[in-house]
Formats: C-alpha cells, sequence, structure tokens
C-alpha cells in the first residue's frame, strides 16, 4: 500500500458509525453484540488515529434521533457509555486528547451525565489532540439551539464566526473528512454547518469489522483529492 504522508493529514476528521446492528445480525447474533464489538473497534481506531497524528476527531455515537430505537437496544448503548465514561475512556487519557461533547448529554441518565462531567474536567487541561464525541447529538438541533441563543443575547445581526461560536463545536477546527462505514452514503444530521468543505469516504465495512488498514485506504485517499474551497487551481 502506497505510504501515507503524515505532513498532510486532514487536521479533523468526522466518523459516522454505521453497520453494528446489520454486522450482528449477519452473525446470528444480537444488535447490542454489535455495539460492544463496535465499541472496541472505535478504542482501537481513536488511538491508530491519533498514534499518525491526527489533532481533532469528531464521533457521531447517539443521536438525537437514536432514542426511537426498541428501549432495550437504547438501554444497552447507555450501558455502554456508562461503561466507558467510568473505564475505558480512560486508556485513551494518555494520549493527551481534550474531551469534547456535542449534544445535549443532559438528557441522558443522570450518573452518566456526571460521568461526562467528569471525563471533561480530567481532560480540560489535555493538549495534543482534540475528541469530540456527539451524544445526543443532531446538527438541526445544534443549529436551532444557536439561533435560540443568538435571539436571547438580543444580536441583531450575526456573521459566520459569530454564528460558529453559537454552537457545540465552537473551538474545533471545520471538518476536513467524514468517514461514514458500512456502505451508507449520507450525513444523517451529523455535522453539516462544520462539514461545509469537508471530503467524504463511504467505506463498505460495516463498523464493528473496520480495521486500521481501513482507516489508511480512506486517509490515502483524502491525500490525492485536491481540495479548492470554490477557488480554481491557477489564478492567472
Ligand atoms: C451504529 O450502528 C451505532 C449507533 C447508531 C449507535 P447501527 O446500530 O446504526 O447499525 P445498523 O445500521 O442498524 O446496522
Ligand atoms: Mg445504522
Amino acid at each position: 500500500m502506497a505510504k501515507l504522508d503524515l505532513n498532510k493529514l486532514p487536521k479533523h476528521i468526522g466518523i459516522i458509525i454505521d453497520g453494528n446492528g446489520r454486522w450482528a445480525i449477519k452473525r446470528g447474533l444480537p444488535r447490542f453484540v454489535g455495539h460492544d464489538v463496535g465499541f472496541d473497534t472505535l478504542i482501537k481506531i481513536l488511538k491508530y488515529a491519533f498514534e499518525l497524528g491526527i489533532d481533532t476527531i469528531s464521533v457521531f455515537c447517539f443521536s438525537t434521533e437514536n432514542w426511537n430505537r426498541p428501549k432495550v437496544e437504547v438501554e444497552h448503548l447507555m450501558q455502554l457509555f456508562r461503561k466507558a465514561f467510568t473505564k475505558d475512556f480512560e486508556e485513551l487519557y494518555k494520549y493527551d486528547a481534550k474531551l469534547y461533547v456535542s449534544g445535549d448529554y443532559s438528557k441522558f441518565p443522570e450518573d452518566i451525565a456526571k460521568k461526562i462531567e467528569e471525563s471533561l474536567e480530567k481532560t480540560k487541561n489535555f493538549k495534543s489532540h482534540k475528541l469530540n464525541l456527539c451524544l445526543n447529538y443532531g446538527s438541526h438541533d445544534e443549529i436551532i439551539r444557536a439561533v435560540n441563543n443568538i435571539i436571547k443575547d438580543d444580536l441583531k445581526q450575526v456573521d459566520a464566526t459569530i454564528f460558529n461560536n453559537y454552537l457545540y463545536s465552537k473551538d474545533l477546527p471545520p471538518l476536513d473528512f467524514i468517514i461514514r462505514s458500512s456502505g451508507e452514503c449520507r450525513l444523517s444530521n451529523f455535522m453539516l454547518w462544520q462539514a461545509a468543505y469537508s471530503e467524504f469516504y463511504f467505506e463498505k465495512t460495516p463498523w464493528p469489522a473496520y480495521t486500521k488498514r481501513k482507516l489508511n485506504k480512506a486517509l490515502l485517499s483524502y491525500q490525492n483529492r485536491e481540495r479548492r474551497f470554490g477557488a480554481i487551481k491557477d489564478k492567472k
């Protein structure tokens, strides 16, 4: 495989985790097994991405629409978050990644919300990377919340910089590259504003089977793209 240019990595990548359920069902397993394996995959991929030197990673973990899933599945996901914020994410602390959360996590069970607060506090001075977990997140929700806060603050006019400051992601760079697993080619309400100039990569593999090698392949594809941001290459 061609070699990655570590000086040309995307600064901010977004990961849309998808295909956990289908991966499990295909193996005759209950959907929740897909979430369990998918969670281990996430930790493995985050570590690898930080090791490569990716600055910021946003992960779509739980959407505002995921509450509509069967109660047992939602509860299982909550249990995974409970475990993650109690123990598993600590493994990531050594990568010096500051945690950010996009979404209204106060709607999560109280003990989990409290653990999230503790993790935010513990990592608040970490400097090497940024890890943004989207929890009870939806882009429409984020944008409407921003507009309502702008109204509350009595602003009569905003520009893109001011508007950006009202988003959960205000301290993060814009997305450069979004990877979605499991073959679906859509954004599903993930960071619409932040994705304005992002490149996209749709991977057929379901998330639990995702590998470091697949991430390498995606990053190589990114490095072969020409980003023009609406301009043209040769200004002459
Ligand atoms: C993504 O996998 C995990 C979450 C949304 C939490 P899915 O659960 O959407 O898996 P499929 O798409 O049903 O296979
Ligand atoms: Mg899905």
